[in-house]
């Protein structure tokens, strides 16, 4: 029977065990959104983790939508992330960097030259985001062009290279929550014509060229994906989810790629039971990688399904953020911290590198 704490090889990455950190926003990129001092010290602190997927890095300028997330587009954020990948290697540890465009989740002040956010659409999202100026309403997004899709693509492609090029064992795609990729494939949202838009192997095109450009750059078998079919975070569910990603788990399962990340019901929430309108099992058995399953895990359940064959990995997040020794926590069977939830976005130290590990 296999267990939790058994090691895996996943595409070209070898893992000490199958405990995996989820990504995790946290809003304390520094000056140039760089990932600072205090970043590499949270996430050497993290380093016992199977894998750690580090959270989801704007591929642009474009694509950020909130106040000090990190990038991986410039000289300065490579070197900063090199900082931290070096951290979690010297630690032992394996780690792969979150892909990120947010779309129309964003906010005119963020962006370059006041620019209005891009999306699939032109309708603006019932969101808000987080600015200089606190909590504020999304912007209006403009509908990118058709003609302007290869230059997106061209983004992601030279994002995955430098996350390599910054030390990371591989990336993860973000096509999942509700930001741009998703804005394409769900018909709630995508109001397109042409080749992006209609019919599901239309609202697909983005994500599959996205994946195509990522894995020629770096290896599909250095290539995650995340995706979550039951999120409505900031926009509805699609008409027939589970035809839409079935669609998408098919035609991804040819590359080969290293993982499959799902988030099981609505992102954040606890394991209620609309998640179970959705049958995960039959993307599973569509996709032939290693198989990684997120949301509200508990050690109980988590341990349960890896032994059952439904997950080759648990993602974890809340846990991960207040634990930092997790994996030891989780095999000893030893309580964990209590999470800080009102210091999870942005500040300091506090709520972020000062939870303890447990004395050897
Ligand atoms: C957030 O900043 O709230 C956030 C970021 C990335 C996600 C989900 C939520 O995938």
């Amino acid at each position: 029977m296999t267990s939790l704490f058994d090691p895996i090889q996943i595409g070209d990455i070898a893992l000490s065990n199958r405990i995996v950190m989820a990504p995790l926003t946290r809003n304390r990129a520094i000056a140039g959104n760089v990932a600072g001092p205090l970043t590499v010290e949270y996430y050497r602190q993290r380093a016992t983790a199977g894998l750690i997927i580090a959270e989801a890095s704007q591929i642009s300028p474009m694509a950020q939508g909130y106040l000090a997330t990190p990038g991986i587009h410039s000289p300065e954020q490579i070197a900063g992330w090199r900082q931290v990948t070096d951290a979690v290697h010297a630690a032992g540890g394996k780690i792969v960097l979150q892909l990120w465009h947010v779309g129309r989740i964003s906010h005119t002040s963020l962006l370059p030259d006041g620019a209005a956010p891009v999306s699939s659409t032109d309708k603006v999202a019932n969101a808000s985001t987080f600015t200089s100026d606190g909590f504020v309403p999304v912007s209006t997004p403009r509908a990118l062009r058709d003609d302007e899709i290869p230059g997106l693509i061209e983004d992601y492609r030279r994002a995955a290279r430098n996350a390599i090029d910054a030390g990371f064992d591989g990336v993860e795609l973000h096509a999942a929550n509700t930001y741009l990729i998703e804005q394409f494939l769900r018909d709630s949202v995508n109001d397109r014509s042409g080749p992006y838009g209609g019919s599901i192997a239309n609202r697909a095109r983005l994500l599959l060229e996205v994946v195509e450009a990522i894995t020629k750059e770096i290896g599909a078998g250095r290539t995650g994906i995340r995706l979550s079919p039951m999120t409505t975070f900031t926009a509805p569910l699609d008409s027939d989810p589970q035809a839409l990603y079935g669609y998408v788990v098919e035609q991804l399962a040819p590359f080969g790629l290293a993982y499959l990340h799902v988030i099981e019901g609505e992102t954040g929430g606890t394991r209620t039971p609309e998640a179970k309108a959705f049958d995960y099992e039959a993307l599973h058995r569509a996709f032939p990688g290693a198989w990684m399953l997120n949301n509200g895990y508990s050690r109980d359940l988590a341990i349960e399904n890896v032994a059952a064959g439904k997950a080759d990995l648990v993602a974890f997040g809340r846990s991960f953020i207040s634990t930092p020794d997790l994996v030891r926590r989780l095999k000893d069977d030893l309580p964990l911290n209590e999470l800080q939830a009102d210091k999870l976005y942005g500040g300091g130290a506090e709520g972020y590198t000062d939870y303890p590990a447990l004395a050897a």
